[in-house]
């Protein structure tokens, strides 16, 4: 069962108080709670270059990303979702933390367009089986929502 709570992700990207930034902020550190505290949220914004670290929540990581290299990359030339139970077994996978074993992307689109890539690392080994439904979910919600990205 998944510790998310997708009405508490609903209503922290919406808090009126906050501006954009803080909302996606404290939502990132919301979920990246919920999955476990050595997990990582973020998101990689589309440019003509190639991807781009924006928004997260966890330890350092890789600021760009080319298309088709790693599983943000291949995300987003491929418009799919990525679940990968163990990176180990991948050998088109960026390494920016150690400690991630498992991890999970999809595409955030806007007006039909790929924006951005919904990036979710857990510390466990499948970590994220149980939360990939609901991680699917607020990368849709977060194309609704956002404007920049
Ligand atoms: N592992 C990703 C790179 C991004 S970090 O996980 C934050 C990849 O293979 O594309």
């Amino acid at each position: 069962m998944s510790n998310l709570d997708l009405s508490v992700v609903k209503s922290l990207l919406t808090a009126e108080e906050g501006d954009v930034r803080a909302n996606v902020l404290n939502a990132f550190s919301y979920i990246r709670l919920a999955l476990g505290e050595n997990s990582w949220v973020g998101l990689y914004r589309k440019e003509e270059d190639g991807l781009h670290l924006s928004y997260f929540s966890g330890s350092v990581a890789c600021l760009f990303i080319a298309f088709g290299r790693g599983v943000v990359g291949e995300s987003c030339v491929s418009g799919k979702e990525i679940y990968v139970p163990d990176v180990s077994t991948l050998k088109n996978y960026i390494a920016c933390d150690a400690k991630s074993k498992s991890e999970y992307v999809v595409p955030v689109i806007k007006d039909g367009e790929i924006k951005a890539i919904f990036d979710i690392d857990s510390d466990q080994l499948d970590g994220l089986k149980d939360d990939v439904s609901s991680l699917r979910e607020i990368g849709h919600l977060l194309g609704e929502l956002l404007n920049d990205f």
